[in-house]
């Protein structure tokens, strides 16, 4: 199989969690696309989903899916994401695709969180994928000059603006051992809205599309 080929196969894992007359916490990426197109099937039994981008919201609402807004929803059962790297301890980096925040923010509401993923995105350690981090436009140097006080690399991400209008920094040369110290510790950098480590809240179960087939990690 190939990588797409896996993505694919996560995605349709996937629909295990979803249920008649619910909610779908809806990611962001090549292989949420994969599982917004499987939705076809399951949309007229649904309700609706919460999306964490504008271009998967684009994406289910071209299929008649009805996206919530976030603050209409005190809760909902899962949440479906990707992700760019993910430990066995389910600590993940994501934000590839510039969707950090709001992946945070609809992950925080989700009772579960359900990482779909190809076996190439498992690491033993995070960092070597660059680490975004979403910064308010004016603070952007400032950040960098901190994040490099931190060990890292940052590069401004060129022509990028995130769907809250906002910039990113890629963080590269970071080797992360305690993922959840470094997600505190960058989110107190003043003029940082977000930064994509996943480990404060991790995945609660990891699909994991393999050539033998999809495995299920929890
Ligand atoms: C989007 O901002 C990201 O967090 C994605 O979830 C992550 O980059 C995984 O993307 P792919 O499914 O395209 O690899």
């Amino acid at each position: 199989m190939n990588q797409n080929d896996k993505k694919k196969a996560a995605a349709q894992a996937a629909m295990k969690f979803v249920h008649a007359d619910s909610i779908i916490g809806v990611g962001t990426g090549s292989t949420v696309n994969y599982f917004i197109e499987a939705l076809e099937s399951v949309k007229n039994t649904i309700q609706g989903a919460v999306s964490s981008s504008d271009e998967s919201t684009k994406r289910l609402k071209a299929m008649g899916i009805e996206v919530f807004d976030l603050n209409s929803v005190s809760s909902f059962d899962v949440y479906i994401d990707g992700a760019d790297e993910i430990t066995q301890h389910k600590h993940m980096i994501k934000g590839g695709g510039a969707a950090l925040t709001r992946e945070k923010i609809v992950a925080a509401v989700a009772k579960q969180f359900v990482c779909i993923i190809d076996d190439s995105k498992q690491v033993p350690v995070l960092g070597k994928f660059p680490l975004p981090v979403e910064v308010i436009p004016m603070a952007r140097s400032y950040v960098a000059r901190e994040l490099v006080k931190l060990g890292g690399d940052p590069e401004y991400r060129q022509g990028v603006v995130t769907d809250n209008g906002n910039v990113i920094l890629d963080v590269h040369n970071l080797t992360i051992l305690n993922p959840v110290e470094m997600e505190r510790k960058i989110n107190q950098i003043v003029g940082v809205v977000t930064n994509g480590l996943f480990a404060h809240r991790g995945a609660d179960i990891v699909l994991v599309a393999t050539d033998d087939g999809v495995k299920e990690i929890t």
